[in-house]
């Protein structure tokens, strides 16, 4: 299927950021393993909740506001993307929930806490992965 040039060359632009943050999503998993044993340094994880926050959903928003809708129109409806969206939807949640829990927590954590962190960010992980194969399958793969 040929997508319309405009919609191709946001929809390349955005395969490319998509690309880009590929190694910000490894490592939500390599900072969830390194809080395997004391003592738990919460510092990385900050780090990484900006980057998350500063440049992962400011892709997931943009894929939302539009490579969604060049879906929804080459595809011919907007079933063809509401799984894509609620997921957009499910990983601004769980990027909160992880903001909450580690501005509750003080530099030094204990055991308990870490093990709620470490839940969320393997959590995280398991969602982008999947969302990030879906949208190489449903949306990428028209301009790749
Ligand atoms: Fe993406
Ligand atoms: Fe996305």
């Amino acid at each position: 299927m040929a997508l319309p040039t405009a919609d191709a060359a946001i929809t390349r632009r955005l395969y490319t950021e998509h690309q880009e943050v590929r190694p910000l999503v490894e490592q939500v998993r390599t900072v969830a393993d390194a809080l395997d044993r004391p003592p738990y340094d919460l510092g990385p994880v900050r780090g990484l909740l900006g980057d998350l926050e500063l440049r992962l959903l400011a892709h997931e928003r943009a894929e939302e506001a539009e490579l969604l809708p060049i879906m929804a129109r080459a595809l011919g409806g907007a079933e063809a993307t509401s799984g894509l969206s609620r997921t957009h939807a499910e990983i601004e949640h769980q990027i909160g929930r992880l903001r909450r829990t580690v501005d509750d927590l003080l530099q030094e954590a204990e055991a308990e806490d870490v093990t709620d962190v470490r839940r969320l960010l393997y959590g995280l992980y398991a969602i982008l992965r999947l969302h990030n194969a879906q949208e190489e399958e449903a949306a990428f793969s028209l301009v790749s």
